[in-house]
């Protein structure tokens, strides 16, 4: 008789899960759908940001799981959705780059807070030093705190890439559309 063999679940099916449990009230939040609308890291927004450092946390998760370190997942996952969106309306709220990235941290603190409550400390400490080893950050206080920060350098090097690759695409598209010589030359 055949073994029904049970389909391992993918990480990202894993994560979209987990989003979906922790992060209900915030990934449907007016802030969030404002985050997708915001340009950030040249051609990427605050929301596909976001959505990045999520997973990449996640994934970490996951890993150390896997080395018998347990992070608390609803922290790492209320963090990472939160981490930047105190960013939201940043050329109206800041005077100048180097204010932005020393303020937003603690201005998505209180994004948190008005979205999800009380937070706890470690969720607390991963927004609010997620910009370490950056902008002055202290390190984060917290295993849960060192995710967060770690996804998102990692999530910020995908928006470049992605940049680039969208930039690359772009003058691809745009060679293919030029007359080619033999036209030019009708
Ligand atoms: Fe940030
Ligand atoms: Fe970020």
């Amino acid at each position: 008789m055949p073994i029904k063999q049970k389909r391992r679940e993918s990480y990202r099916d894993r994560a979209q899960r987990d989003l979906r449990r922790y992060g209900e009230a915030i990934l449907h939040s007016e802030e969030m759908r404002q985050a997708f609308q915001q340009k950030h890291h040249k051609l990427s927004t605050v929301g596909d940001h976001t959505m990045r450092v999520a997973l990449s946390a996640l994934g970490l998760c996951y890993a150390l799981r896997r080395l018998h370190i347990a992070a608390d997942i609803p922290t790492v996952v209320t963090g990472s959705l939160c981490h930047d969106l105190g960013i939201l309306g940043r050329d109206e709220k800041y005077l100048s780059q180097a204010q932005c990235l020393r303020q937003h941290p603690a201005d998505s603190v209180e994004a948190a807070r008005r979205l999800v409550g009380e937070l706890s400390e470690k969720t607390e400490d991963a927004i609010a030093r997620h910009m370490w080893p950056f902008a002055g950050s202290k390190m984060p206080n917290s295993l849960e705190g060192a995710i967060v920060s770690a996804a998102d350098k990692i999530a910020s090097f995908e928006d470049y890439t992605e940049t680039i690759r969208q930039k690359a695409a772009g003058r691809l598209r745009a060679r293919r559309e030029r007359p080619g010589r033999k036209e030019r030359l009708k």
